[in-house]
């Protein structure tokens, strides 16, 4: 089996963050987005993986490498308009050849993993697997309709919902659906839609399976979906210190990830936090959900519920919360309870 990341894209909703750099890449407890699908579907044995990249192909490649960290070989997949994720896929037919394809939408994150998903769609003859998901408003949603684990029809983005289970960013192939894909014509939004791949291929005959998951799963292209899926990474971390970190003074209490060459000086941590290598801080509260870069320097802040890009700087800044800072940013004298979405290199400064 292999596996299809699909890295390129928009990004319109994650603005300003995708201006600078891939949505992809943005990070979640101080892990790119992308690592999640990669190393799920290594997990499940899956080493050779096509990432299908778009204009953000440079940045890709330079913080992806060939896969060989991960454990797995990268075919990059150039995708020059972001047509759509059938779209994405039906690209990599070469790629898949004879052998059925796993493909995982790269800014999707489901805990837990993905081999007991795997394991089944390996030893079935369906030509589809998705995987489904409870949830509240399906009304943005492609929503399923199943009857005996059999998916019977996806009905993208219904006024009238046939069921609360959406299709999440995980799907299963065998090769019918690239002759499917060639079919397709776009949607009413111009795109190659996977809900329309996946009912020609129901329309066809060929049987979809359909897996319910209870796993957390979040699709990170929304900006609000950022800090939640922070908070549910963080709260998988375990509490470990570099012994290359140095914590001087303060105190620490619930959980905290604190990476090599970090620098902790009287500061109050209350976890679960993740404090990015060779990061910078005095005179701090952090945490509880915040994830400060590798490199950062906060100075004399109270941090909360937050993402702190690499590479950034904040000062004098009593109380910042439910924030996302960019790399190479600097805020100064925000005043308590400012919440603030700011891009890579950009700059905030408050009254002196
Ligand atoms: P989406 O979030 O559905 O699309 P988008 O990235 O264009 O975002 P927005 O709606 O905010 O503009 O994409 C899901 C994943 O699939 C994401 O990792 C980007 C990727 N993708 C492609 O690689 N090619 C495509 O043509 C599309 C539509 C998405």
């Amino acid at each position: 089996m292999k596996g299809v990341v699909l890295a390129g894209g928009k990004g319109s909703r994650l603005r300003p963050f995708t201006y600078s750099g891939a949505k992809q890449l943005v990070p979640v407890a101080n892990i790119p987005v992308l690592h999640f699908p990669v190393r799920q579907l290594v997990d499940a044995g899956i080493t050779e993986i096509a990432l299908v990249v778009g204009d953000t192909e440079p940045q890709i490649r330079s913080a992806m490498g060939d896969g060989s960290v991960f454990g797995a070989r990268f075919t990059y997949i150039r995708q020059e308009t972001p047509l759509g994720i059938a779209h994405g896929l039906g690209l990599c037919r070469d790629f898949a050849g004879a052998e059925p394809v796993v493909l995982y939408l790269g800014d999707n994150v489901l805990l837990g993993g993905i081999s007991t998903f795997v394991e089944r769609f390996a030893g079935s003859t369906a030509q589809g697997a998705v995987v489904l998901k409870e949830v509240e408003d399906p009304r943005a949603f492609g929503v399923a309709v199943v009857e005996h684990e059999r998916l019977k029809r996806v009905v993208e983005k219904p006024t009238q919902p046939p069921s609360n289970l959406a299709v999440i960013g995980v799907y299963a192939f065998r090769p019918e659906v690239f002759e499917v894909i060639a079919a397709l014509r776009p949607s009413a939004r111009g795109e190659l839609e996977i809900a329309d791949a996946i009912n020609g291929l129901i329309n066809a005959g060929l049987g979809v399976e359909a897996t319910v998951t209870s796993a957390y799963w979040i699709d990170t292209g929304k900006m609000e979906d950022m800090l939640s899926a922070n908070r549910a990474i963080l709260d998988t971390c375990a509490d470990a210190t570099d012994p290359a970190a140095h914590l001087i003074g303060g105190s620490k209490r619930g959980v905290a990830a604190i990476a090599s060459g970090a620098r902790l000086e009287a500061c109050e941590l209350i976890g679960p936090v993740a404090i990015g290598a060779g990061a910078e801080l005095r005179g701090c509260r952090i945490g509880p959900y915040v994830a400060v870069g590798s490199g950062s320097h906060i100075d004399g802040s109270a941090i909360r519920n937050s993402i702190v890009m690499e590479q950034s700087s904040i000062t004098a800044c009593p109380g910042l919360e439910d924030s996302m800072i960019g790399r190479f940013t600097v805020v100064e004298r925000a005043p308590a309870g400012a919440r603030l979405t700011l891009g890579d290199h950009s700059r905030f400064e408050g009254p002196a």
